[in-house]
């Protein structure tokens, strides 16, 4: 979206397959949980350009040589509760030691408000750069309150990545938190009278854990 500066929107042709495939309705619960752990490997690594390195010294078989390292100890991943869990993993393969808060939010089915009913954040994550994780960025509600709650505990870089968004939640979290740096794999078209995103691929949460 190139009218705000904080989103990127990935063209990635490997995200792209994959997520035609979680879009299905046949996929099953274990596919579609493998695949919300690989994008978000990929979502990782294309989000990281401007993570912090601190610079080592390596012995070569030949030489000893400076070379720059990730500072993983400056990473958390926090996932909103409950589709958020299924990045988790997909976000350690590229940052191992990163420590893991929960945000739990859910959205009142009728007035689709987001609920917060639980925070637990990492010991120092003041200092660290979050990845907010949530494969679904619909009105915006959950997000937005999520880094108001991140942001009332001090963190000052949240990096929030979402697989799929729809441009009236991105445009809500864009304008609200303009400083947060927005990550979104693929932007649909738009939210049906239930918030429910289109073409969208259903509730992520159930079909991420099996519960409908
Ligand atoms: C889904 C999704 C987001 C939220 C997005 O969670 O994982 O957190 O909806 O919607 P919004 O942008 O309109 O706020 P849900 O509330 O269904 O909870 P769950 O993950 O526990 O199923
Ligand atoms: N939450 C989901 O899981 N799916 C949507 O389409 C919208 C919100």
């Amino acid at each position: 979206m190139k009218k705000y500066p904080n989103v990127y929107v990935f063209d990635h042709p490997l995200i792209k397959h994959k997520v035609s495939i979680l879009r299905d309705k046949n996929t099953s619960t274990k596919e579609f949980r493998e695949l919300i752990e690989e994008i978000a490997t990929v979502m990782t690594y294309e989000s990281m350009k401007d993570v912090e390195l601190v610079p080592v010294e390596v012995e070569t078989p030949l030489e000893t040589t400076m070379q720059y390292r990730v500072k993983e100890e400056s990473v958390a991943i926090v996932p909103i509760l409950r589709a958020g869990l299924g990045m988790v993993n997909g976000v350690h393969r590229v940052f191992p030691t990163a420590r893991v808060g929960h945000i739990g939010m859910y959205r009142d089915e009728n007035t689709l408000e987001p609920r917060e009913y639980y925070c637990k954040l990492p010991e120092g994550v003041a200092e660290k750069t979050v990845f907010l994780v949530d494969p679904m960025l619909a009105t915006g509600g959950s997000a937005c309150d999520a880094i108001t709650a991140l942001k009332k505990r001090g963190v000052k870089k949240i990096k929030f990545m979402a697989i799929i968004a729809a441009p009236e939640g991105v445009e809500k979290v864009a304008t609200t938190h303009p400083d947060v740096s927005i990550y979104v794999s693929t932007m649909d078209r738009c939210l049906n009278s239930d918030g429910y995103i289109l073409p969208g691929l259903g509730d992520a949460g159930d079909r991420l854990f099996g519960t409908k």
